[in-house]
């Protein structure tokens, strides 16, 4: 195999969660012209990102569901066996953000937050985990934490949020060890501040500022730039990375 070819996905079978908009759309249009067949998961209508994918030659298939839903996800993940074949790479990338001071957070505020953010990944990853084992053919599960895992950001409060993706990096490490044994890899990304409908340019301007101000690159990110990170965990380029925390953040958490 070429070294070039070690980062193709040729005829894998990728699921994508939060793949409607976003960074999950973006990953997934990558995924997809390195060689791979697309599963979508989403509360949102996929149709947009599934047509992108049929566009450039590959299967697409999308479920319109929700990932704190037990039945919903391990349901899900039956049919894209049955439909497309054995998962090999998972991108579970559905993710909320919410800013509150934590004295005005309600609870129920609190619970929305890290039941998607973490019980949406556990379900997710758990569903992955479970088919990948009884293939016997390995696999690659990337989640997408956020630099926000192990840095408090200013000026916007977001105890939640930050207390979730904490949460994703270690779901990611633990993962990686337990299921080293069956050739699954679990890795995680760690976005900064990426131009999305999560953190859209109408963010507030003294936000803005505050944040490009301590970004050594000076700029914020875009979705696109997250996808060489991801089609690298994806494929057999990082075939001796696991457990780690794969940082794209314009350089925001060094200082
Ligand atoms: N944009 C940023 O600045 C940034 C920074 C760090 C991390 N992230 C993380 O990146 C991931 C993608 O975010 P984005 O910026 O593309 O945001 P986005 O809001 O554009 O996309 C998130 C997607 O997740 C889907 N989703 C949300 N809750 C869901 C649920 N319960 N079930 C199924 N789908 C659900 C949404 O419908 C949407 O399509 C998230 O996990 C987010 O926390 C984003």
């Amino acid at each position: 195999m070429s070294f070039l070819d070690r980062f193709m996905l040729k005829d894998k079978i990728a699921v994508v969660t939060g793949g409607a908009r976003g960074i999950g759309r973006e990953c997934a249009l990558a995924m997809a012209e390195m060689g791979a067949d697309i599963a979508i998961l989403d509360l949102l209508d996929a149709s947009r990102t599934v047509d992108e994918v049929l566009q450039r030659g590959r299967k697409a298939i999308s479920f319109q569901i929700d990932v704190r839903k037990e039945q919903e996800v391990d349901r899900a993940f039956d049919e894209i066996c049955e439909k497309l074949g054995p998962v090999n790479v998972v991108f579970s990338n559905a993710g909320v953000a919410y800013c509150e001071n934590c004295e005005k957070m309600s609870f129920s505020d609190w619970k929305n937050v890290v039941s998607t953010n973490l019980n949406g990944n556990f379900l997710v990853t758990r569903a992955a985990g479970r088919k990948m084992i009884a293939a016997r053919q390995g696999g690659s599960i990337i989640l997408t934490a956020s630099m926000s895992g192990f840095v408090v950001n200013y000026p916007q409060n977001q105890v939640a949020y930050n207390a979730s993706k904490a949460g994703v990096v270690q779901l990611t490490r633990s993962l990686a060890c337990e299921w080293a044994r069956y050739g699954i890899r679990v890795n995680c990304i760690s976005p900064g501040y990426i131009l999305t409908e999560m953190t859209p340019p109408t963010t507030k301007k003294e936000w803005m500022d505050a944040w490009i101000s301590r970004l050594p690159m000076q700029r914020i990110g875009t979705a696109d730039e997250l996808c060489g990170a991801v089609i690298y965990l994806a494929s057999e380029a990082s075939s001796y990375t696991t457990g780690c925390n794969l940082v794209v953040d314009g350089g925001y958490s060094c200082y």
